[in-house]
């Protein structure tokens, strides 16, 4: 987590990196901070709270230069204050870092300089390193790029770091173990990152760094360096995001924004893979891997939060369509509990971001146990997208709302595109159902633009419920994740409690809980398990709970039995939850809006979590 940004060049780097910060703020936002070097010397100014309260402090003196770094915290290493907020300054106060990551040694380190005389500002594992990188250069005299070198040998943990220093106003330092770091390439000017959002209105050239880099600018000039010592050619890049696809164009909100992006996103997900009419279906970054595919005799699928209920869906979908035992884990699971590996297993994970810490772990895991790891990731260039075999993306587009959700339709879509392309190569369905399936789901986008229509009915809903204190979300089969996902929506951004079951599992326990102060939402699409589903609300209603159901449009059924209906089209049972989903979405968004939350940045939470 933690948003890092910093700028050398010609411009003045304090809006740049005020503007770099508001854009990484879902990354953490419990405090900011910027670091400025002129001729009054490195200054550093930060706050509690979000980078909006550090802007307006500073509104009465905008601090002039040329060259800064800013970063936003999500706070892992003391709680979220002013002296915690980077950056965080050296001793003597020449040096200052901005860190994204935790150094897990930190301790032992601190030791250490304390008993050197050193006296810490911060309770932060990043103010650490900084002194700890002071400490290298009075004992060693060494150059500040190989002080920084000698203190990472050291470190253990994971971080992206930029490191200015008052000795030079040209140069800035930064390196990475497990966080994401860009560096933007523009004339005579370069950007530092945590992902390409800052940089693209200056620059498309981008080059990201690898861990274990460490990348100088000095004079106007890149060098690209391992730890080791050996050079490094930058690889330079063109990211392919536009600025709007990271403004709200209109929207109260990136959340709501991105509901009702989904039509496109799903299609865009589809995008040069699939020929409904010449029933061609082709995943380009799977190509060389498809044998393999079809060859496995288990998938294994690792992610974390809204892509392991994405997981969970292409369970049934594979398993269903290509018959390949399908397991899904938590990633933060499989990592720590020594799983068994065979040949010809497949390991796919699933990651909005890429930089999940637990599903990156779960993947090297994996790998050194020789499976074949493949990624589903939307974050192009990615640490996921980059240290898996091969992988397809979901080209969702940024995802900025902290809360998922056209990730989440985008993953669904790109798994089930996977589950129909492996099907076919085994044979185990059948040509027709094949093109029926095709066909089916490039008519997706269209019919989740008709649920969007919905959402003035869903918003009418949320607004009797607004004040719900709990909620149970229930579904069978496919709509089970489906129900998961619809309680982790409502609870992250509206705070209220909910649980998702699946429908049958009611009667197991959390139907004591019902009464009519509990709502209840059921996912009921027309579909093999509908008349269980259907029994499962009457033993609700039966006992005053008040439910809203999804249902397939043409429903007759369920108005007459339930408290609030929401329609859905009709699709093929496999593609449900690509429309039941959405719904689901809203009802929480209006829920929290309601309520008056930060619904694009819930408390306690963060975008990317890149730390265990
Ligand atoms: C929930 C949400 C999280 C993420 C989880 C994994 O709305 O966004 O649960 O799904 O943190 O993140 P990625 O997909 O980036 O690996």
């Amino acid at each position: 987590m933690c948003g890092i940004v910093a700028y050398v060049g010609h411009r003045q780097a304090y809006p740049l990196l005020i503007k770099g910060l508001k854009r990484l703020e879902y990354r953490g936002y419990d405090s900011a901070g910027v670091a400025l070097l002129n001729a009054d010397g490195l200054k550093v100014f930060k706050k509690k709270g979000k980078v909006a309260e550090l802007e307006n402090e500073l509104k009465a003196r905008e601090p002039l230069a040329t060259i800064g770094m800013g970063h936003t915290r999500w706070a892992t290493h003391g709680e979220p204050n002013d002296k915690n907020a980077h950056p965080h300054y050296s001793s003597n106060s020449k040096l200052a870092i901005i860190h994204n990551g935790i150094i897990e040694n930190f301790a032992t380190i601190k030791k250490n300089l304390q008993k050197k005389g050193y006296e810490f500002r911060s309770d932060t594992d990043s103010e650490v390193l900084i002194q700890f990188i002071e400490d290298i250069q009075k004992e060693t005299g060494a150059t500040l790029e190989e002080t920084v070198r000698l203190a990472l040998h050291e470190v253990v943990g994971a971080y992206a770091i930029v490191i200015m220093t008052e000795d030079d106003p040209t140069q800035l330092i930064a390196a990475r173990k497990g966080s994401p770091l860009v560096i933007g390439i523009g004339e005579e000017e370069f950007f530092f990152a945590s992902d390409a959002t800052p940089i693209i209105e200056y620059t498309k050239e981008v080059v990201y760094l690898d861990d274990l880099q460490i990348a100088v600018v000095r004079n106007g000039e890149l060098t690209l360096q391992n730890l080791d010592k050996t050079t490094q050619i930058p690889y330079i890049q063109k990211v392919e995001m536009e600025l709007e696809a990271i403004e709200k164009g209109g929207y109260e909100h990136f959340m709501l924004k991105e509901i009702f992006e989904q039509p496109r996103s799903i299609a865009d997900s589809m995008r040069g893979r699939l020929n409904a009419e010449d029933a061609l279906l082709e995943l380009g970054g799977l190509r060389g891997y498809m044998d393999k595919l079809a060859d496995a005799k288990r998938i294994v699928i690792v992610g974390c939060g809204t892509s392991w209920h994405a997981g969970l869906v292409a369970e049934y979908i594979f398993e269903e369509l290509a018959r390949i035992p399908v397991e899904v884990e938590y990633a933060s699971e499989f990592r720590y509990r020594n799983p068994i590996i065979k040949e010809k297993d497949i390991v796919i994970a699933i990651s909005q971001s890429g930089e999940t810490a637990d599903t990156l772990a779960a993947l090297e895991l994996a790998k050194s146990k020789g499976a074949t790891i493949l990624g589903v990731c939307n974050v192009v260039g990615s640490s996921i997208a980059r240290i898996t075999h091969a992988g397809a993306y979901t080209h969702a587009g940024p995802e900025i709302g902290v809360a998922s959700t056209k990730a989440f339709t985008a993953q669904v879509t790109v798994l089930t595109l996977m589950a129909i392309a492996v099907a076919k190569k085994r044979k185990t369905i059948s040509e027709d159902l094949y093109r029926q399936l095709l066909i089916e789901i490039d008519t997706i986008p269209a019919k989740v633009e008709r649920v969007l229509k919905a959402s003035e009915k869903i918003k009418e809903i949320a607004y009797i419920f607004t004040y719900a204190r709990n909620f149970i979300y229930l579904g069978r089969g496919l709509n089970f994740p489906v129900a998961l996902e619809g309680a982790l929506k409502l609870k992250e951004i509206s705070y209220i409690h909910a649980e998702g079951y699946p429908a049958a599992e009611m009667k197991h326990g959390p139907i004591a809980l019902i009464d009519e102060d509990m709502p209840v939402v059921v996912v009921a699409t027309k579909d093999s398990s509908y008349d269980k589903v259907v029994s499962n609300i009457q033993e609700v209603k039966a006992r005053k709970g008040r439910v809203i159901a999804v249902v397939t449009e043409g429903e007759k059924q369920l108005h007459e039995l339930v408290d609030f209906v929401i329609e859905i089209p009709k699709t093929h049972e496999i593609l449900v939850p690509l429309l039941s989903s959405i719904p689901l979405q809203l009802l929480a968004y209006y829920i929290a809006v309601m309520r008056g939350r930060n619904v694009d940045q819930p408390r306690n939470l963060a975008k990317s979590v890149t730390v265990e």
